[in-house]
């Protein structure tokens, strides 16, 4: 059977212009904000509508309350010029000195989102002449974030897309940055969303190498005979039980001479059934979702390409599927891993961490600078976070600041889980060097990471649990449900940050 062929990445043209165009037949959004004493306030991009339409804007909003609301979206039609009736979007801003990166990138996400059942050619934004420069390119790419949706799918989308949006205010530069990022992100989403059958392991690889050579990329792809002949023993046993056999692809931006690489790990289990140890419906239901750490991997170098950092970056996907056949791996097996070391078996279902063993020992090879892996790597770091917090574990508490500093600032919220001695014990076996599960379920996110410690040689290692914030199960005013693209934004902040 023909699989089904997706929507395409939208990619509307962006464009920048020194101010808000009120000559043409755009839709306009413009922000409001709070004052000091908590009063509405128009901004300059309002006020420029407001000009436009003889005070009706200011008088308008005035009447009512709450759209000063940081995010909040109202829409009106005004009559500007000689247009007649233009479509008006307000977007609140509230405090100006107070907004964010990430407010903007979601008020301006909110805002395009807003029009969705709009038949809109092209979107005016005005936020560049409201907010700090420093802010500008999250405009841009709030803008295309909320561009892509998961209905990927549907014979008609149900929902508007512009073909045109510009961008008052904001310089090349801004615009560059952002629109990186917007597309990086939308990747990582695309990528997440296919249904697991398409995006089985050989699939993402090719999708990784043409986006590889879209961006001057280097790439290679090892298949089951390379992992084979690699000692990577452990992917390929996670992957046996599948008719879509493993691949584990490297990307290479060559940006820094010949410093040390900062390499970038990502789980990409396309589908994880549980294997033997056999998930029920419930929690199988999302599980084409398991593949987002190798995914943000594949929208960050993405990124780092098309940014062109003056570092060296290596993105590595340890890409397979965990199903049940009568070759599937089994609870109770001792395998052999590309570091030498024998992995027990006792739970099938803890996979990600036998695929990432593997990964990290190839990136152990690469004489890197620092190893940060990605991965939706346990249910239990969602019990200790919750679903939009990601799992910072360490073995170098330096590098886990550097990369909460970033997040931070990109507003994707963090949280550190301690690595003490005393967790060591929990994954050691009777009978290989280490077990692929904790004692019972206590600490389960810990365990998992110090299990992955034991395949970081001791080199400088950062594991991010993005389990909880990678795959929505609800939409919100800035985005759809489904895959979130989170970590994109915190990475090449990091990224840039090191250069
Ligand atoms: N992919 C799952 C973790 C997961 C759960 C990701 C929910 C996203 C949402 C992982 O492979 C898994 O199954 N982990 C087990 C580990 C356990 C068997 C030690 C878990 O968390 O239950
Ligand atoms: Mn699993
Ligand atoms: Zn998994």
């Amino acid at each position: 059977m023909p699989d089904p062929t997706p929507a395409p990445i939208p990619s509307p043209n962006l464009s920048v212009c020194p101010s808000l165009d009120l000559s043409g037949d755009d839709i306009l959004v413009v922000g409001i904000a709070a004052d000091d004493g908590d009063a509405s306030m128009l901004t300059p991009s309002s006020t420029m509508v407001d000009q436009a339409c003889g005070g009706r804007l200011a008088a308008w909003a005035q009447q009512r309350d709450g759209l000063k609301k940081c995010g909040h979206i109202t829409m009106t039609t005004m009559p500007i010029g000689d247009q007649g009736l233009t479509t008006v979007v307000l977007v609140g801003l509230g405090r100006l000195e107070k907004l964010t990166r990430d407010d903007v990138f979601r008020a301006v996400a909110s805002s395009v989102r807003s029009l969705s059942d709009t038949p809109c050619q092209s979107i005016a934004i005005g936020l560049g002449l409201d907010v700090a420069p420093s802010l500008h390119d999250g405009i841009a790419a709030g803008a295309l974030f909320a561009c892509e949706y998961q209905s990927i799918y549907r014979k008609s989308s149900g929902h508007q897309l512009p073909e045109q949006i510009s961008l008052a205010g904001v310089n090349d530069q801004a615009l560059h940055r952002g629109r990186a990022l917007g597309h990086a992100i939308n990747l990582t989403r695309r990528l997440v969303n296919e249904p697991p059958t398409i995006m089985n392991p050989s699939e993402f690889a090719d999708r990784a190498v043409a986006m590889a050579s879209d961006v001057g990329l280097k790439s290679e792809t090892w298949d089951e005979a390379k992992l084979a002949a690699e000692n990577c023993e452990a992917i390929l046993a996670v992957g046996r039980g599948s008719s879509s056999p493993p691949r584990l692809v490297t990307l290479r931006h060559d940006g820094g001479g010949d410093q040390p690489p900062v390499i970038l790990v990502g789980k990409g289990v396309t589908f994880d059934s549980g294997g033997l140890s056999l998930k029920p419906s419930d929690g199988m239901v999302d599980m084409k979702c398991d593949m987002a750490g190798a995914a943000t991997v594949v929208g960050v170098m993405r990124a780092v390409a098309e940014l062109n950092l003056p570092l060296n970056v290596v993105g590595i996907c340890g890409l397979a599927e965990n199903m049940v056949s009568g070759d599937s791996y089994k609870l109770g097996d001792v395998i052999q891993t590309r570091s030498g070391k024998t992995i027990e078996i006792l739970n099938t279902d803890a996979e990600g961490r036998v695929v990432l063993a593997d990964a990290l020992d190839v990136a152990c090879d690469m004489n890197p600078a620092a190893i940060v892996d990605l991965a939706t790597l346990t249910g239990a770091c969602m019990v200790a976070l919750g679903q939009e917090v990601a799992g910072l574990m360490t073995n170098q508490d330096d590098l886990a600041s550097a990369i909460e500093s970033a997040a931070q600032t990109e507003g994707e919220p963090v949280w550190q889980l301690p690595m003490f001695e005393l967790y060591d014990d929990k994954v050691q076996s009777k009978v290989a060097d280490i077990k692929n599960v904790g004692e019972g379920r206590w600490g389960g996110a810990i365990t998992a990471a110090k299990f992955l410690e034991n395949f970081v040689r001791g080199n400088p290692w950062l594991h991010i649990d993005i389990a909880g914030p990678a795959f929505a199960d609800s939409a919100k005013s800035h985005r759809d449900a489904g895959a979130t693209g989170v970590m994109v934004r915190t990475l090449v902040r990091w990224l840039e940050s090191s250069c």
